[in-house]
């Protein structure tokens, strides 16, 4: 039996891709690289260029490899862009996310682990969040992964398509193989390296009047390598005939972007210009888990939930990228 991996040469695909080997899977990626990095792939790996959209390649793909199960991340996964680019997000994560849906369960696929997010919370009424929380998405790419979460739901109802829906909070951190690699790169913790080696002269801080304690906005970061052993245990979850879920993945602890600034100032040592400007469009104050679910229902553990741990996964993987 094989896994469907779609969007692995992507940042939190191809630490997962990597990880799900590890423990002895057969992996397929299927990836169209419009955001990803085909070195991001071990070239033993069977690697598909395209996009899910095309529903004759999936079905060719799940024939020729015995496909069990997909785990999902191909997506466009910007907050702004999708506020400028609304068509861009809903054709991409939604209208092409169902064509892949619909070609996996023609095939006979009834796994699948799908890449939500926090941003289909919205503003959020109570911190932390658990997944009760209502959803109430402040930018058209929240909308575009909570329209997926409800089309899985009926799929369920209909065709038995078991899914897991992880809701994950801001992934970051690297292995030491693999890191956040995007152009342009709208992530916070790459952004402030990037300013640390002077790539870039400052990092903007989009708004400090937020109701925070410091005004700027507050997320929960999480390292990619624990973003990646959950999907490992959501397919083992599903395996053992677990029901369908929606699951938050976060470290239940909210940092402010001056208290990321400030922790990425003591690991690097170096100077971390910052320029404070307005509020962007689609952006809640704060966003942190109550990640107690995915500890009960899957056994996960976070291993490194420590931000200055996460920063210098990042730094080391950072540097190492520079001197490549
Ligand atoms: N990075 C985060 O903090 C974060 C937080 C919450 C949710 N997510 C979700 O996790 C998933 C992965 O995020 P990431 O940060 O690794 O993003 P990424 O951009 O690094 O990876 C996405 C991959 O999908 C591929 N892709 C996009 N559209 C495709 C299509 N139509 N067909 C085939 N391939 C396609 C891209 O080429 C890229 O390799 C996304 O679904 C994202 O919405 C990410």
């Amino acid at each position: 039996m094989t896994i469907l991996i779609t969007g692995g040469a992507g940042y939190i695909g191809s630490v997962t891709t990597e990880l799900l080997r590890a423990r002895g899977e057969q992996v397929v990626v299927l990836d169209n690289l419009s955001r990803g990095h085909r070195d991001a792939v071990a070239p033993e790996i069977p690697f598909y260029e395209g996009n899910i959209g095309d529903r004759e390649l999936v079905t060719r793909i799940a024939s020729e490899h015995n496909i069990d199960a997909c785990v999902h991340f191909a997506a466009f996964a910007y907050v702004g862009e999708s506020v400028a680019q609304p068509a861009l997000y809903y054709e991409n994560n939604v209208a092409q996310g169902i064509n892949l849906l619909s070609a996996l369960v023609t095939a006979g696929v009834r796994r699948i682990v799908f890449s939500s997010t926090c941003a289909t919370y919205g503003e959020p009424q109570q911190i932390p969040i658990d997944e009760t929380h209502p959803q109430l998405p402040t930018n058209p790419y929240g909308w575009s992964k909570l329209f997926v979460e409800r089309i899985l739901a009926d799929y369920d109802g209909a065709y038995k398509l078991k899914f897991v829906a992880l809701r994950y909070f801001n992934a970051s951190g690297a292995t030491p193989e693999r890191g956040e690699r995007h152009d342009p790169e709208p992530h916070l913790i790459p952004l402030v390296l990037k300013a640390a080696q002077k790539e870039i002269d400052h990092v903007t801080v989009f708004g400090n009047d937020y109701p925070t304690n410091d005004g700027t906005c507050v997320r929960d970061y999480i390292h990619v390598s624990d973003l990646a052993e959950a999907h490992a245990l959501s397919l083992d979850y599903l395996r053992n005939g677990g029901s369908s879920t929606a699951i938050n993945l976060g470290n239940g602890q909210g940092y402010s972007v001056l208290e990321v600034v400030e922790a990425a100032r003591a690991v690097t040592g170096r100077e971390i210009p910052i320029q404070i400007e307005g509020r962007r469009a689609g952006d809640p104050s704060h966003l942190v888990a109550d990640a107690e679910k995915a500890r009960s229902v899957l056994g996960w553990q976070p291993q490194h939930a420590d931000l200055s741990t996460i920063i210098k996964s990042a730094w080391d993987w950072h540097a190492k990228d520079m001197s490549a």
